[in-house]
């Protein structure tokens, strides 16, 4: 029998264990962040839950991504000419990447990015494109067709998930067997490695939830018409707002997680603030998991050793100067 090697059954404990001996070696100094007690924090206790918080915030180039592209890059970068499609995170990392492996590298970019976006990506050198949202995909074909790029998906991506399943691993370091486990959901694919690391090792008590805002609700749609479904997203956690569910990362969810919830973007801009108060600097797509849990929308906490991740935290001082007291 030969296996679909993009599909859930390819995923295994020891794909996941070497993936996550790639993260840790990379030369792109991905770190084990902390994880802290909430009650170590000024952070307003709730829910009755021992609740630890992952700060992946803290991470190099600000987010999780990092994980995933290390492990890409690793396995993939042999006189690498990478293209891409992304304005936020995940542009970011593939950008340190390439300065750091000395490969070529493009992002497309929807037009109405911010322009700091561009020159960020652009000062590692790599090239943008930017171009009408409409356009992305037809791009990057064009690039892959005509000028022989490699396409690097920045959710669906066997290797990317993998890479990002060395956060689930390192959470089960310090809280071996959790109840509850939550996570923000874009396209699926942090969800999906953290649900698939816990999982596999062996937590199958263990309930994890995905967080995903009200407006930019596809895996939520997805596990209802069970297929990856898209839609027209608008939040303000523009990381949350990918327009479709990843194929792969819906195929593990379904597997791994136990339900989706949905956090509005007022509920995400006071997490914003609240997480900010408490010297936490933490941008709206990473505060998702937070925001479903100080407002209940995760069931059943109360005395249960719960983990919630704070998934990044690039956000400029104009951005923050927005956001409520
Ligand atoms: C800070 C942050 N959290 C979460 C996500 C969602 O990740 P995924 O698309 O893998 O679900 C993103 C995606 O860019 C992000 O930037």
């Amino acid at each position: 029998m030969t296996m679909d090697p993009a599909s859930a059954d390819a995923i295994t404990l020891a794909l996941l264990r070497e993936a996550r001996e790639t993260v840790r070696r990379s030369p792109l100094g991905v770190i084990n962040t902390p994880m802290i007690p909430l009650d170590q924090t000024t952070l307003p206790a709730s829910a009755g839950g021992r609740i630890h918080i992952k700060l992946e915030n803290m991470q190099t180039t600000g987010s999780f991504k990092i994980r995933g592209v290390a492990n890409q890059f690793a396995r993939r970068q042999r006189g690498g000419h990478f293209v891409t499609m992304s304005a936020g995170n995940y542009g970011k990392s593939f950008a340190f990447a390439s300065k750091h492996y000395g490969t070529q590298g493009k992002v497309v970019m929807p037009e109405t990015a911010p322009e700091s976006r561009s020159v960020l990506i652009q000062s590692f050198g790599v090239q943008v494109e930017r171009v009408p949202t409409s356009r992305l995909m037809d791009v990057v074909d064009r690039c892959v067709q005509e000028d022989n790029m490699t396409f690097l998906h920045s959710y669906d991506d066997l290797d990317l998930i993998t890479g990002h399943a060395s956060l689930g691993l390192e959470v089960l370091e310090v809280v071996p067997r959790p109840d509850v486990v939550v996570v923000c959901c874009g396209g699926g694919g942090l969800l999906a490695g953290v649900a698939a690391a816990i999982k596999l090792s062996g937590c199958d008590e263990t309930r994890i939830y995905g967080v995903e805002p009200e407006g930019a609700c596809t895996m939520y749609r997805s596990f209802i018409e069970q297929k990856p479904v898209g839609m027209d997203t608008r939040s303000i956690a523009s990381g949350l707002a990918p327009p479709f569910a990843g194929k792969l990362p819906y195929e593990l969810c379904r597997r791994h997680v136990e339900a989706i919830v949905l956090v509005s973007d007022g509920e995400i801009r006071a997490a914003v603030s609240v997480l900010y108060g408490a010297g936490l600097v933490v941008e709206p797509s990473g505060c998702a998991a937070f925001a479903a849990i100080v407002n209940n929308k995760i069931p059943d906490l109360q005395g249960k050793s719960v983990v919630c991740v704070l998934s990044g935290g690039n956000i400029g001082k104009d951005e923050l100067a927005n956001f409520p007291d």
